[in-house]
This record gives C-alpha cells, sequence and structure tokens, in this order.
C-alpha cells in the first residue's frame, strides 16, 4: 500500500529508465486519488502505454495530494516574514550621493574572472511564450530593430563579442524544455551557432509540471496517452542545472560564475564585467546570487520589487507588495520601494550545487506560483480533445529570483533600462516587440550622441530613425566612441544597422 503525504513538499518530475508496470502505477494513482489518467490505457499502442506510464511514474506522485490542496483547490496567501523595507541597491550612477562605488575597480575585477575563464552565460528558453502568440521557440523571434536577427543572434552577438575581448572561451549553457529542445537545438545548427564553437554551447531541457483542472484539481491529460505538462518555471532552471549534468559539465571547464539571463531580452548585457565584479567582491555580496534592477517610477507598474525581509534580499511580486508600501516615498518623492526587478542574476557554481544538495532534505524548496490558463485537454467521458475559450486549469512554476533569500547576502545592482532592458512579451502593447524596437533605437542613438554622431530627433524627443547596434560593434557607449567607421550623421527615416 503506498500512502500519499499530504504535508510532503512536492519535489519535482525526475526522468526514469525502467518502465513500472501498469498495475503499479495504478495502484499508486489509486492511493492519491488519479487513477483516471489511465482510462484510455487499454485502447493504447504497446508504445504510448509506455510513454504513459513513464511519464507518470517520473512524477513526485506521493507528492502531489499535498499541492494540489495548497495550490490549486485553494489560493495560498502571501505573506513576507515581517514587514518588508525597501532593499539596498547599488544605484546605476556610481556617483549616486546617497551611495557611491567604484565602478573601475568592479570592472576590472570581473574582467580579471572572464579572462580566466571562469565565467559562462545561461539562458532560460523553456517558456511557452504563449503572451507574443509566436509558434516555435521565442528565441527564433525576430527581434533585431533593422536586420530582424533572432533573438538567440542577438544573444549569441553578445557572447561572441565577450569572448573575444577577453580572450577566453565563454561557454553558453541554453535551458530548453521538452515541447521546444529539438527545435531549438535544429535552429542553433541551421544557423552555425551563430558564429561561436558549437562544443561551448550545451542544451537542456528543463522539468515538467502536469497541469491540472481548475475544478476538481485532477490531472489532465492532453492527448489519450499524454499527460498534459508545463514547463515548471525559469525556477526549474537551478534544479535542471544539477540534473542535466551541466553544472558537472561547467566544473570540468573551470567556471565559477554563472550569468542568468532570459531569451526575451535582446539588449540584456549578457556578459556584464561590472556586474560579475561586484558579484564576487563587493563587501556586502556572498558572490552566490545577486539581481539587475531598474528604478520603478510608478507604484502600479507590473514589475516585481526587491526588498529587504528579516535582513534577507527577496523579490516581492506587484500584486503581493501592499499599496502602502508601494506607494511609499522618499523625501526627494522618489519610490521607496523602487528596485523592480529584470530577472537579470549572477549565481555561483557552489550556490546552485549548495541548493541541490539541500533539496529533499527539507532545505531547498521554492514556493510555487499558480496561474490560471486555458489548456488543451481530453474529455474523460467522450474521449474527444477539447479547446477551451476560458481559463480551464492552473499551472505551477517557480520562479528563479525565489532563490534570492537562500543567499547569505545578495547583491542587488540598478541599471537603466534603456541600457538593457526591452523584454518582448506580448504581441502589441507593453513589452511588446514595437517598444522593443524602440528601446533598441533610443540605447544606439544615446551611445551615437555620446560619441558625437547627431540623430534625427522628434519633436518629443524621440528618435526619428530605426537603429540597431550589434554588441560585435560596441558594448558600451565608450566602446563605440573608439570606433573611426561611424557615420557622421543619421537621416530623419533612415534605418540603419551597426
Ligand atoms: P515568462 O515569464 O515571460 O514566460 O518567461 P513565457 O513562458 O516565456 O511567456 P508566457 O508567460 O507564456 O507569455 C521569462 C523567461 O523565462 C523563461 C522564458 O523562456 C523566458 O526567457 N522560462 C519561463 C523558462 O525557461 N521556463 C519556464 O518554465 C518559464
Amino acid at each position: 500500500m503506498i500512502r500519499a503525504d499530504p504535508q510532503r513538499e512536492w519535489t519535482g518530475s525526475v526522468t526514469t529508465r525502467t518502465v513500472p508496470s501498469v498495475e503499479d502505477i495504478r495502484e499508486r494513482l489509486g492511493a492519491i486519488g488519479q487513477e483516471h489518467v489511465l482510462r484510455f490505457y487499454d485502447s493504447l499502442s504497446e508504445d504510448a502505454r509506455q510513454g504513459l506510464l513513464q511519464q507518470i511514474d517520473a512524477l513526485d506522485l506521493e507528492g502531489l495530494p499535498g499541492l494540489i490542496e495548497k495550490y490549486v483547490r485553494s489560493k495560498p496567501d502571501f505573506s513576507p516574514g515581517s514587514t518588508p523595507r525597501p532593499a539596498s541597491v547599488y544605484p546605476a550612477n556610481e556617483g549616486d550621493a546617497v551611495r557611491s562605488w567604484d565602478r573601475a575597480y568592479y570592472r576590472k575585477a570581473g574582467e580579471t574572472l572572464l579572462r580566466a575563464g571562469k565565467v559562462a552565460a545561461f539562458t532560460v528558453a523553456g517558456g511557452q511564450g504563449s503572451r507574443l502568440g509566436f509558434e516555435g521557440p521565442k528565441g527564433k523571434y525576430p527581434a533585431g530593430a533593422v536586420t530582424k536577427k533572432p533573438l538567440f543572434a542577438m544573444l549569441g552577438e553578445w557572447v561572441l563579442a565577450a569572448q573575444s575581448r577577453y580572450g577566453a572561451a565563454i561557454p553558453w549553457y541554453i535551458m530548453t524544455s521538452p515541447i521546444n529542445h529539438e527545435e531549438t537545438v535544429e535552429f542553433f545548427r541551421e544557423q552555425h551557432h551563430f558564429g561561436l564553437n558549437e562544443d561551448d554551447i550545451i542544451f537542456f531541457p528543463q522539468g515538467v509540471m502536469p497541469s491540472f483542472d481548475l475544478e476538481t484539481g485532477n490531472m489532465l491529460l492532453a492527448e489519450k496517452g499524454v499527460l498534459a505538462t508545463n514547463p515548471d518555471g525559469h525556477g526549474g532552471s537551478l534544479r535542471a542545472l544539477a540534473v542535466s549534468g551541466a553544472l558537472d559539465d561547467m566544473r570540468r571547464r573551470g567556471i565559477e560564475q554563472i550569468s542568468y539571463f532570459q531569451v526575451d531580452n535582446p539588449i540584456v548585457r549578457a556578459i556584464d564585467p561590472v556586474f560579475i565584479g561586484l558579484h564576487v567582491g563587493a563587501p556586502d555580496s556572498s558572490g552566490e546570487m545577486s539581481a539587475k534592477v531598474v528604478r520603478k517610477t510608478d507604484p502600479k507598474e507590473k514589475v516585481g520589487v526587491v526588498c529587504s525581509v528579516d535582513g534577507k534580499h527577496q523579490v516581492i511580486e506587484y500584486s503581493d507588495l501592499p499599496d502602502e508600501l508601494a506607494e511609499q516615498r522618499n523625501s526627494d518623492g522618489s519610490l521607496a520601494f523602487s528596485a523592480g526587478s529584470i530577472a537579470i542574476h549572477m549565481l555561483s557554481v557552489e550556490f546552485v550545487q549548495r541548493l541541490n544538495n539541500s533539496a529533499g532534505s527539507g532545505g531547498f524548496a521554492l514556493p510555487l506560483h499558480r496561474a490560471e490558463k486555458k489548456v488543451a485537454y481530453v474529455d474523460f467521458e467522450t474521449g474527444k480533445q477539447v479547446e477551451p475559450s476560458a481559463p480551464n486549469a492552473v499551472k505551477l512554476e517557480t520562479f528563479v529570483f525565489d532563490a534570492l533569500p537562500f543567499a547569505d547576502k545578495a547583491l542587488i545592482l540598478e541599471t537603466e533600462r534603456v541600457e538593457e532592458f526591452a523584454p518582448i512579451k506580448n504581441a502589441e502593447g507593453n513589452d511588446s516587440p514595437a517598444t522593443c524596437r524602440a528601446i533598441q533605437t533610443e540605447r544606439a542613438a544615446l551611445w551615437l550622441e555620446t560619441a558625437g554622431i547627431r540623430v534625427p530627433r522628434r519633436p518629443d524627443e524621440t528618435p526619428d530613425c530605426v537603429l540597431e547596434l550589434s554588441p560585435l560593434t560596441a558594448t558600451t557607449a565608450e566602446d563605440l566612441q573608439q570606433r573611426e567607421d561611424l557615420p557622421k550623421e543619421i537621416r530623419a527615416g533612415e534605418e540603419l544597422a551597426l
């Protein structure tokens, strides 16, 4: 008899090699009231039967009832341990009156680590990109403002530029999901790995979570022989790095630090020596996990805020931050809680390993976040596939920023939005291809102007042109100033890729 333990924390899914018997699986499912997922088992081909049993066996079945009770049948309330306080942040402007710091010193520290080949790039690209509604891996999205280069190419150029600048290999780890893994790997092959060394690009898929029926909390079938699942969130990367063997690979290559960024932000400073240097060298960093933030100016902006809770930095989602805190102002009128999280992190290999070592012993479990979504499913009565028109399912995910409080001292660095945050999330409106193009143009315009090039601007000050600047041309405004092949002037309405 297998007993379910409602108090058990969910420990995620694992892939097994041997396929258990249907009797064994039926008994385990029966114990947790989920045997309905075998409803069509008898009608399946032998291959499909094996596939389904394997998929079910890979789940932490005994942890499911607790999970369903806590996150599917109810909506857990968020409450930080004690009253959040504003995070302690390194300001974007190093000469800031509140806190000054020596950018050049930390840049040098980061460059030393890069030259010694101790830094890897890490892109999470396992998401479903449902808001954008683009078919296929999001990294294939044509994001270049002028060239329409895919996101993966724009990120890859950063890695390439950094490798040649520091004269060392920077292996690039890319987390996919079971849904887009093959297509992602194939795309890199087709594109000749964007000029990078194939052996230095390492792909691995993340884990998945079952999707649950919103009403009953039952697992759903996507097909008669396939459970409906979703990738387990970017937080799943911390576990996937370990179980995929990527962490071992890093150690073999002498990698100590990981530069983490998302696939949908093509202007991210994928490799930033200043951030790396602060993360490893600042007195208030334990060198385990750091985060970049941008300054929030609107208390209602839908972005998580890094706060300090019980002496630890922690991201609180905008919907969980009480209004009176979100609206609190400093004496100069700026928002007190202004550290908007933008999903750019440094992580040490040792930290990710430590988290994984403590998994299962009650040490490391990122909180689950619940989202109500439309998920196609098989009707258990009719056996027909249903495309729901309204949310019918609960998806559960973990978020990588929830690992921040596990670090002894997590460092927070502020950066300017226009310098490195132009995510493509939605097809239109905020954080869309259009806003991304506008920010790419604005950043290139600012850098060109710093280099003394005139950029035409409209009466509202936005550039009257479309600009795209490859990291192979410049990764900073200073880089651009060194170049002697720049145009003297940009014409109104011009589209220019540099
Ligand atoms: P988002 O939170 O924007 O989710 O991911 P998404 O899946 O890409 O898009 P929507 O919500 O369906 O519209 C932020 C980053 O985290 C990665 C994404 O690929 C993106 O780079 N991610 C997200 C994963 O790698 N795995 C996940 O399970 C979720």
